[in-house]
């Protein structure tokens, strides 16, 4: 692993704020926005790379434009590494989004976040397509949470645009952010369920917050989302009589009573053991399938990816490393996004 490219400060934490790094950062920034305007025309032009037809535009280009990065290196084996500058470090980074044939719901563009010299979003472009369930892939830390929460509108771009259904999140006014998000469902990570609340209270909370239905319509509502669920007898159970597992599928049930358009679910698999994640994927699965929508789960959980991933986003150093269907990422000739997919723990990807 090349440590150089994981510095960190004495106390530990990434060497984020150096500034030629800043410098270097704006630099690749440029080259990848060219970058990946080449990509999606070769693509479109030629549906497939030019020169050499196994490796993809971006990638030919990209190692093309970086006659030192080893091209063997990056298709294969990235140990030699040692030596590498700062301006390397969106080397894995194409930025390539394989087209999914279907509009985004939901499009981050050029995206910038920073948390006081913290710089995490860092020029992100990122969509995530109508009617799937897509995943986006990303170490702990490196902004996850802060896409889910630009989504909804509790965090605001520095810079670049948050867009759901074709309208501006960050220029929307109140009263319009209000509506938008009626449109999202949202599973937080801890569930987030009210501990004073049983869980009925805890799932009718939205219809009661955002609609004039009557207390029959709820109930009825109510009812039929716990069963989905699984949890139909539980209803008044508070959380903390609840297992993980039985706290998670609430916050879904919770998630889905207004019918959203788009259901986001943050790290849903934290903190469950491996046959509840997979009882809780399938369920995600089993009600996508019934009830349509934009499906985003964020995860740094491989295995959960492999099971319901439609279409992935892997998120690294605050922009995309690539991005597209499943089944083409998990054959990526991208050694980052292999290393990541496979959970090896040679490549690029070290401890930060
Ligand atoms: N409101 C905030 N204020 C300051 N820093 C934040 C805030 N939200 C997130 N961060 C920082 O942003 C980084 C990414 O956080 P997060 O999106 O939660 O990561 P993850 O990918 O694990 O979900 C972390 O370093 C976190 O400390
Ligand atoms: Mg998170």
């Amino acid at each position: 692993m090349g440590e150089d490219d994981f510095r960190t400060n004495a106390d530990g934490t990434p060497a984020e704020d150096l500034p030629t790094k800043d410098q270097l950062a704006g630099e690749s920034f440029a080259e990848r926005s060219n970058e990946r305007e080449a990509a999606v025309e070769a693509e479109a032009s030629t549906g497939a790379g030019v020169d050499e037809p196994d490796l993809p535009p971006a990638v030919a280009r990209f190692q093309a434009e970086h006659p030192n990065a080893d091209a063997d290196a990056a298709r294969v084996s990235v140990v030699h590494e040692a030596e590498r500058g700062q301006d390397d470090e969106y080397r894995w980074h194409t930025g390539l989004n394989r087209p999914t044939g279907v509009p985004d719901a939901v499009e981050f563009i050029e995206v910038h976040k920073a948390f006081g010299r913290n710089k995490i979003l860092r020029g992100l472009n990122m969509g995530l397509p109508e009617g799937k369930i897509s995943m986006i892939l990303g170490p702990s830390g490196t902004g996850k949470s802060v896409c889910i929460k630009h989504m909804v509108g509790l965090l605001y771009p520095d810079d670049g645009d948050v867009v759901v259904h074709g309208e501006s999140v960050p220029n929307m006014r109140d009263d319009e952010l209000f509506a938008m998000r009626k449109k999202f469902g949202v599973l937080f990570q801890d569930g987030a369920l009210f501990g004073s609340m049983n869980l009925l209270d805890n799932v009718a909370f939205p219809l009661r917050q955002h609609t004039d239905k009557g207390e029959d319509e709820i109930l009825e509502i109510v009812g039929r989302r716990l069963s989905e669920v699984g949890l139909g007898e539980a209803g008044d159970k508070f959380p903390n009589e609840l297992s993980g597992g039985m706290r998670k599928r609430a916050g879904f049930a919770r998630a889905l009573v207004l019918d959203p358009d788009i259901v986001l679910f943050d790290e849903p698999d934290s903190g469950l053991d491996p046959v509840r994640t997979a009882l809780l994927c399938e369920l995600i699965q089993e009600i996508h399938e019934e009830n349509g929508g934009a499906y985003t789960v964020i995860t740094h959980d491989i295995m959960s990816a492999r099971r319901v991933a439609e279409y992935i986003a892997v998120l690294w150093r605050g922009r995309i490393v690539e991005s597209g269907p499943a089944a083409e990422l998990f054959n990526s000739d991208n050694a980052f996004v292999r290393q990541f997919l496979s959970g090896a723990a040679q490549g690029p990807l070290g401890m930060e």
